[in-house]
């Protein structure tokens, strides 16, 4: 095979990267990065050296000696970006790139002051997964390809620089500053990450602080004050922790995710700040990374299940370990509605509800899903339920320790499991799951009493003493089974009893204006429309400009609303939000 990443030029006949040396100087005026990258061979080599870059503009090319190699930029193809191909001569090690970014680098959102919670100073921001590395730095973008690196950003001297690695130090110099890091375990390109902002940081325990722009820093130190023992828990589970510290960064509105697990510093949307800690399995999952990911990742976007679908279970784990079954179980059920509604949405594309994907001509965002997060849970679940939680919690351990740093495919999955549970594999019809449309019919289902209560509301509206121990878990889950059809009288009722409008839970809110808008009733109309200007986690973005395009008097809201907003999103999310209007 010479590609063997359906989304990446690097050929695996070629050297491969051993590390990064990385220099970049951050200028907001134009929006660009000035850099230079080393990249340091894993053996002296020649022959060409395929590189993935977008929308890169190469200065030059140099080997170790400053000697200049021959290179040829090819014009970008769709997905891809474009190959730059470097003309290697006998011997070469280490070649140096100079080049500098475009102001649409796919993988960076500069922001101004405005969009920053201080209003004071810009802001810029990396989200390098899963094919946006390629966009700051010319590099083998694919995940089965692990790099450390050194990295040095210049920015504004009042501005700080955070990196998803090891801080090495700092200095000023003039109007400027630069910041040094340092990452020493070997990562996949998509887990590199930064960023620049007027930043403060609060300690959270030994090994954990957070960061955040001074005006949300308070909150969130509150928000995210158990972090230690979510580490301590999670350590109990899945061993010891390997990249030192777990910091975290409470992101500007913008952000497109509600969290991304970069080594050493986990970058996490602000309305995860319900005040109440309610959120925080967001941090539970980009923990959970450290594991299942980070040390142990898919091999290409084909098998991106075995990210996401091993942190859901590691997730709900660390959530059982810390506050009990029965909020796992209830985890587990909003999971699972969840799951319905993906496969709902992908009713025209069942290939891509199966969870080891084809992906030669699909963008790794397009084919985005909730499904092989939850479906590749529920595998999970099923094979722990088939073998038991002891074997299974040792099967854990062992896969983990025996692909530490290392790059997987369903199939080597498979036959790990196959070795070390025999038969396990069959008896819960793994092929089902794996290459098998749809959500298999003997796929586990979470019970328990607080969940048949919940089950029997339909649509009753429940009483203010009814509902005076639910979780916003509860209340999301009661929200989203709403029978389609429930009348408006019965939104009228719940918000005039409990408020739902008002919300400050961002899932228990937008699970209430989806349902709302669905209904038709008309007092959603204008906090979804707020709301719409106060967010850019997609996972929000998506179903409401959803529900308030699938009527014929919202298309055209939705339309305005997205105008008015559309320079606040990230351009992912833009994107995104703009290929539901075009369908609606
Ligand atoms: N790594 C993902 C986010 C991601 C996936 C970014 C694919 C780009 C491409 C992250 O760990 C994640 O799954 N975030 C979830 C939260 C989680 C609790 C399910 C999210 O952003 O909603
Ligand atoms: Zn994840």
């Amino acid at each position: 095979m010479a590609r063997p990443d359906p989304h990446s030029y690097n050929d695996d006949t070629q050297p491969e990267t051993e590390s990064l040396t990385w220099k970049a100087r951050v200028d907001f005026r134009t929006r660009r990065l000035h850099a230079e990258a080393t990249l340091t061979l894993k053996e002296a080599s020649a022959g060409p050296l395929d590189l993935d870059t977008r929308d890169l503009e190469i200065r030059s090319v140099v080997d170790a000696q400053g000697k200049p190699l021959p290179f040829l930029l090819s014009p970008p193809e769709p997905i891809f970006g474009s190959r730059l191909r470097v003309e290697l001569s006998p011997g070469t090690k280490q070649l140096t790139i100079r080049y500098r970014t475009s102001p649409q680098a796919s993988a960076l959102q500069w922001l101004t002051p405005a969009q920053t919670a201080g209003g004071q100073y810009p802001y810029l921001f990396s989200q390098c997964q899963a094919i946006h590395a390629r966009s700051v730095v010319p590099l083998q973008d694919t995940p089965r390809i692990r790099i450390r690196y050194k990295a040095e950003l210049t920015v504004p001297k009042e501005l700080k620089a955070v990196m998803a690695a090891g801080f090495v130090g700092r200095e000023e110099q003039g109007v400027e500053a630069v910041e040094r890091y340092e990452m020493p375990q070997p990562i996949p390109p998509y887990l590199l990450a930064f960023a620049v902002g007027r930043l403060a940081a609060k300690e959270l325990g030994s090994r954990s602080r957070v960061w955040a722009e001074p005006e949300v820093l308070e909150e969130a130190a509150e928000e995210f004050e158990d972090v230690d023992a979510m580490l301590r828990a999670a350590e109990e589970l899945f061993g010891t922790y390997d990249w030192e510290r777990f910091d975290l960064l409470t992101m500007p509105p913008s952000f497109p995710y509600g969290g991304m697990e970069n080594p050493r510093l986990t970058f996490l949307t602000p309305s995860l700040l319900a005040g109440d800690k309610s959120l925080v399995s967001v941090v539970a999952h980009e923990l959970a990374h450290s594991w299942t990911g980070n040390l142990v990742t898919n091999a290409t976007a084909e098998h991106f299940w075995l990210n996401e679908g091993f942190t859901v279970f590691a997730e709900r784990r660390i959530i059982e370990a810390l506050y009990g079954e029965e909020v796992a179980k209830l985890h587990a059920a909003l999971g699972r509605r969840v799951l319905e509604d993906a496969m709902q949405h992908f009713k025209a594309h069942p290939q891509l509800t199966a969870l080891r994907t084809h992906l030669t001509g699909v963008d790794p965002d397009e084919a985005f899903s909730q499904i092989p997060y939850e479906k590749g849970y529920l595998l999970l679940r099923a094979l722990e339920e088939a073998v038991g939680r002891p074997a299974f919690d040792a099967f854990l351990k062992r896969y983990l320790e025996a692909h530490r740093f290392q790059a997987l495919t369903t199939e080597q999955f498979t036959a790990f499991v196959e070795k070390h549970l025999p038969g396990a594999l069959a008896k819960v019809d793994a092929e089902a799951y794996l290459n098998k449309p749809g959500i298999p019919g003997s796929a586990p289902v979470p019970r328990s009493e607080r969940l048949e209560r919940m089950a029997s509301y339909k649509a009753k509206v429940p009483t203010k003493d009814e509902v005076k121990d639910w979780t916003p878990a509860e209340w999301q889950l009661y929200l989203q089974s709403l029978p389609h059809g429930t009348s408006k009288d019965v939104f009228r009722q719940l918000d005039d009893r409990f408020q739902l409008t008002k919300s400050q839970n961002a899932e228990v809110l937008v699970s209430w204006l989806v349902a709302s808008l669905r209904a038709g009733w008309a007092p959603a109309l204008g906090r979804t429309e707020a709301f719409l200007g106060e967010v850019g986690r997609m996972k929000y973005l998506k179903p409401l400009y959803g529900a308030l395009a699938a009527t014929s008097e919202g298309k055209a809201l939705a339309r305005s609303v997205f105008n008015r907003y559309a320079e606040r999103y990230h351009p992912i999310a833009r994107n995104a939000v703009e290929s539901i209007l075009n369908r609606a």
